[in-house]
């Protein structure tokens, strides 16, 4: 057997307890191999319902050691999988796509469901992102803003596919909001909204961050460097009892920059200032090269800057299907009771 078959073999050995509590929490989406961490660099193996989800980010994987690590995985479920290979370790893959091993039948690549937390989710295994739609390291996070949701307004910033939004109305909030700036993102959330009909409506805001998280928090939107900014929602202050803000690590667009390295900040102060009195914040950054240590220090001096101390912090890492053998997760996620 090759050694990368037996890393597989051992990370599956290593998640039967795991699988076993998530099939019975209503989730069938999780990291069945988690890169370097478990004997392969740059090789992820994800399950997204039906859909078998193998990626390669530093070189392509060979015909035989695919069919093998296919073989393996469909052994360890009784249902069969639909598998999808996606190589991702050049611009453009060199692997021969007319060999169909490395093709995915039309019924893998469809939009299929895939469970969370007993929760639907539209899932596309082959779109211009690298995830199907789904961040799979979120998972505890957004299982926590469900079992603390209830009654309470919701702000779900960088909402991407609205998955923590439509935990909170799973949660029982009274009121949930999401916003983005890409509106296709926002159609996912609205179309992960109607796979779940017996949830009460959410709010979709289609903006840039910069400005409506400056309206919500009832600060000036000023111009930068003197140039006139593009139009934008006009929104009425107002705060919510939990915030969650999880962006992505750096972009930039007319209004700003998301810099979670350089400038973690300027995201969070209005952020804090959009938080009720008494109300929760959860933050990420998923940088892997910013350590938990130095950025709660970072986090907490600013809430204290802002006039919004902080009174109880805990940390919430991934689940174990993202093991770290030195707990440096990538994703770092802090609850802050204000
Ligand atoms: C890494 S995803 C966030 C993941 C998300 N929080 C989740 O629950 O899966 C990044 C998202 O930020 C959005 N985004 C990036 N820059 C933005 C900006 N300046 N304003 C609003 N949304 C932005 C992108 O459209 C994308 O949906």
């Amino acid at each position: 057997m090759s050694a990368l078959n037996q890393a597989l073999r051992a990370a599956l050995d290593a998640r039967q307890t795991l699988l076993a509590e998530l099939h019975t929490q209503g989730t069938d989406c999780y990291r069945l191999f988690h890169g370097s961490q478990e004997g392969a660099p740059g090789l992820t193996i994800d399950r997204y319902g039906a859909q078998l989800l193998v990626q390669s980010f530093h070189q392509p994987l060979e015909r035989d050691a695919l069919l093998e690590l296919l073989e393996t995985c469909q052994q360890a479920f009784a249902t069969p999988l639909l598998p999808v290979y996606n190589d991702r370790s050049q611009g453009n893959s060199r692997i021969d796509r007319s060999d169909p091993v490395f093709q995915a039948g039309a019924e893998a690549l469809a939009d299929l469901v895939g469970h969370e937390w007993g929760l639907n989710y539209r899932v596309r295994a082959r779109h211009a992102g690298q995830d199907p739609l789904l961040f799979l390291d979120l998972r505890n996070a957004r299982g926590w803003v469900k079992r603390h949701s209830a009654g309470k307004s919701v702000l779900n910033l960088f909402a991407y596919t609205c998955g923590v939004g439509l935990c909170a109305a799973a949660g029982g909030a009274r009121a949930v909001t999401n916003l983005d700036f890409a509106e296709g993102n926002l159609a996912v959330g609205r179309e992960n909204a109607s796979l779940n009909p017996e949830l009460p409506a959410m709010r979709f805001i289609a903006s840039d961050y910069f400005p409506a998280i400056r309206q919500l928090a009832g600060l000036p939107v000023a111009r930068r460097h003197g140039q006139r900014l593009p139009d934008y929602p006009r929104l009425a202050a107002e705060q919510f009892d939990l915030v969650f803000l999880d962006p992505p690590a750096w972009a930039r667009s007319a209004f700003g920059t998301v810099d979670l390295l350089r400038d973690y900040q300027s995201l969070l102060k209005p952020a804090l200032l959009a938080t009720a009195e008494g109300g929760t914040l959860v933050c990420c950054n998923n940088l892997a090269r910013v350590e938990l240590d130095e950025w709660r220090d970072q986090v907490l001096r600013c809430a204290s800057k802002s006039g919004r101390p902080v009174r109880e912090v805990e940390v919430l890492p991934p689940a174990a299907d993202f093991p770290s053998s030195d707990g440096r997760h990538p994703l770092k996620t802090l609850i802050l009771h204000l």
